[in-house]
């Protein structure tokens, strides 16, 4: 039996709860002691996750977290979407820390769509345009220009790895196409054509060694038996589909965008890990239930240092959210739960847990569909005791204080019993509680 309970020839899947930066990369990167495979289906570098491996910090935004195991390969599948310049810089970044060997583990899909650094400037030029008009607004995204180039893929003139490497005078008639496109929607936008050109045929003969195939690539690895690990990017709460629109991400961050970006069949998916913050965090702008805009939200984000790894943003902070957890629980079904953060709570003298959300005095039983369906929705919360003591140093969950268990059991029956597997007690790879028994 593998140790962390990981199912064989199913494919493990870690996903963010609730609004990213739910420390999905430390989870990765435990469970990835015992995969073969590390991959990555959507999102790009907007995401940033960080593992702490004794004195070495790590932060990865395109790169999937396993990629520190010389025992895993790691995979970035077509659902992704990849700015060349950024994968290149986290490379060498990360090179310099010491990463070795990763020319023959890491393999990047060949139908995986590439941000140009148009993409990025058009990401910012539409958030100052939503500041500017009446009736919308800026959604805080990360200008990583993550939603201009999924609005490529989807209007069908983007461009894919493949395009870059197959034929090189199409790549650069399709990169003329799209550069033209976004100069005349944006007039302020210059793209020095020739210079990008001269840059992608470089760039893409560095990246040739590393492009396959990977839906047959993955599916040789699942029927040989290989143990195979998804990391889910940004979270539930951002998904295009079922969070706060529109202040989400632009791709499926929930279960289904394992799938569509990686091309495995549903009944491959093996356990669903839903990775939670034992509070609540933000980043970004949108509808936040249980915020804290007082002394305690401005306590948590100092104790948990509660800063973007990829913007530097301060992140907003609130209290757990339960009907939200049950949400994306509903989405994605978990098969447990890694509870991360819990230190972070350690001086409190009482912890709130919003438990339901009432509208003109009914509980909702859904959760709200638009930022205009907030209006008027009010979180009910239970208060818990603190434990007023450093967990840091605990190993097993027994060794935790009485208040602490308490909280975590009561977690799981407000989620109807959905497990409570792991407990973050700190930064480091080691600083977890592991509970195989539930
Ligand atoms: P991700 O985007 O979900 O991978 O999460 P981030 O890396 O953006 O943010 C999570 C932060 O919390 C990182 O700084 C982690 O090192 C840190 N972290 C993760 N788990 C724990 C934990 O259990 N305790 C503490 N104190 N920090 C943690
Ligand atoms: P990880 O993987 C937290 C948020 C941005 C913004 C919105 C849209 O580290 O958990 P985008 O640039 O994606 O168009 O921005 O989504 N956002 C994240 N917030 N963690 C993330 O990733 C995020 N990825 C996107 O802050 O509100
Ligand atoms: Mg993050």
């Amino acid at each position: 039996m593998p140790k962390n309970g990981v199912s064989e020839n199913r494919v493990t899947v870690v996903l963010g709860a609730q609004w990213g930066d739910e420390g999905k990369g430390k989870v990765v990167d435990l469970l990835a002691e015992e995969m073969q495979v590390v991959c990555r289906c959507q999102g790009g570098n907007n995401a940033g996750h960080t593992v702490v491996v004794g004195d070495k910090k790590y932060d990865f935004h395109l790169l999937p977290s396993g990629i520190i195991w010389p025992t895993a390969e790691s995979l970035v599948g077509n659902g992704v979407v990849i700015h060349l310049p950024g994968f290149f810089e986290e490379l060498e970044k990360n090179i310099a820390k010491g990463l070795d060997g990763w020319e023959t583990r890491l393999k990047v899909s060949d139908r995986a769509h590439l941000v140009f650094d148009f993409h990025q400037a058009v990401d910012g030029l539409q958030e100052s345009n939503r500041e500017g008009l009446k009736g919308t607004t800026k959604l805080g995204t990360t200008k990583k220009g993550i939603g201009p180039t999924y609005a490529s893929k989807m209007t069908r003139n983007g461009i894919r790895v493949v395009d870059l490497l197959d034929d090189f005078e199409e790549f650069s008639n399709k990169f003329s196409i799209l550069a033209d496109n976004h100069m005349a929607a944006f007039p302020g936008l210059k793209v020095d054509k020739e210079a990008e050109l001269v840059r992608y045929k470089e760039m893409g003969e560095r990246l040739r060694p590393l492009v396959v195939e990977t839906v047959s690539y993955l599916r040789d690895k699942l029927e040989a038996g290989k143990r195979v690990l998804v990391e889910g990017a940004n979270a539930a709460m951002l998904d295009i589909d079922f969070g706060t629109y529109p202040y989400v991400t632009s791709s499926n961050c929930s279960i289904g965008g394992v799938c569509t970006g990686l091309g495995i069949p549903p009944w491959r998916i093996g356990d669903v890990y839903g990775v939670v913050k034992a509070y609540t965090t933000r980043v970004g702008d949108g509808p936040f239930p249980t915020e804290l805009l007082n002394e305690t939200g401005a306590f948590l984000q100092k104790e948990g240092h509660e800063f973007g790894v990829t913007t530097g943003r301060p992140r907003r902070c609130g209290w757990l959210d339960i009907p939200l957890l049950r949400y994306t629980n509903t989405v994605n079904g978990y098969s447990a739960i890694a509870l991360t953060k819990l230190d972070i709570l350690d001086k409190l003298d009482e912890i709130k847990i919003g438990v339901d959300y009432v509208k003109n005095g009914a509980k909702l039983n859904y959760y709200p569909s638009s930022a205009k369906q907030f209006e008027g929705v009010e979180v009910e919360y239970i208060t818990m005791p603190g434990w007023k003591q450093d967990i840091s140093g605990c190993r097993k969950f027994e060794e935790l204080p009485d208040n602490a268990k308490s909280y975590i059991l009561k977690i799981e029956e407000l989620l109807g019993g959905v497990a409570v597997r792991w407990v973050g007690v700190g930064q480091s790879r080691d600083s977890m509680i592991f509970r195989p028994e539930v």
